[in-house]
């Protein structure tokens, strides 16, 4: 059994009269250490996907597996201990609280978790020892994006699982945030989604992922995946 299974993965949302079929049949595996890149169009259902992994949405039919475990039948807490102790989440708009500095976000995360991370040794890994103490508006996009992902990080998590996390970076910050996701996954040998339209970048990965009309269409394995520092798009 892999570490991560995708079977049979459907989930549909009623809109009224309509129901949109955001996921239609979707199957993937994934191994316990893999970076794993999930390319598509948009409308796609790569967040959904991603969403589902992480226990924030819930799949109408068909199997998620993490490490053994049966995500789909979680419920209460069993399902919030998941999210908790299991997932670090990272954002496109990084998702900080503004009043809070960048050490007390990470605080407020490992707080919550049995097992968490000293947060000032994380974000001095994650290139901000001199910005522990500034509130998000005194941070740049791409150090604030950072501190969203010692956040994650913190947390010690089996998965970390980013959304679009370089959708609002430009492209020299955005490779920079993607060589931050790439060193932690070999470094820490943790199991990394990326979710990205960006096709280009797919060659980081150990695995791609093809996302198309709610399905897995295609599944690609890069024997050799290249350091983020040696691809232009
Ligand atoms: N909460 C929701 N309610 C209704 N439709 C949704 C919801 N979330 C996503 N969808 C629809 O499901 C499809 C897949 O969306 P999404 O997973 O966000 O795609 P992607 O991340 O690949 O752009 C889209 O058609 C989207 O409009
Ligand atoms: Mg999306």
């Amino acid at each position: 059994m892999s570490y991560i299974e995708f079977k049979n993965v459907c989930k549909e949302y009623k809109m009224g009269e309509i129901t949109i079929k955001a996921l239609n049949d979707t199957n993937f595996q994934i191994e316990k250490g893999e970076l794993v890149v999930i390319v598509g169009p948009s409308g796609a259902g790569k967040t959904t996907a991603l969403n589902i992994l992480g226990g924030m949405d819930t799949a109408t039919s068909g199997k998620v597996l993490v490490d053994g475990r049966e995500v789909t039948k979680l419920k209460n807490k069993a399902l919030i201990g998941y999210r908790r102790e299991d997932i670090g989440f990272v954002f496109q708009f990084y998702n900080l609280v503004q009043n809070l500095t960048a050490k007390e976000n990470v605080e407020l995360a490992t707080q919550i978790c049995k097992d968490s991370l000293n947060p000032e040794e994380v974000l001095k890994k994650v290139g901000l020892e001199n910005r522990m103490n500034n509130f998000p508006s005194q941070l740049s996009g791409g150090e604030q994006q950072r501190v969203a992902i010692a956040r994650a990080i913190a947390k010690n998590p089996k998965l970390l699982l980013c959304d679009e996390p370089t959708g609002a970076l430009d492209y020299k910050t955005g490779k920079q945030i993607l060589k931050l996701l790439q060193d932690t996954a070999r470094r820490e040998n943790m199991t990394v989604l990326i979710i990205t339209h960006n096709g280009a970048i797919s060659p980081m990965a150990d695995k791609v992922i093809h996302f198309k009309n709610g399905t897995a269409e295609k599944i690609e394995i890069n024997e050799n995946p290249k350091p983020v520092e040696d691809i232009e798009w």
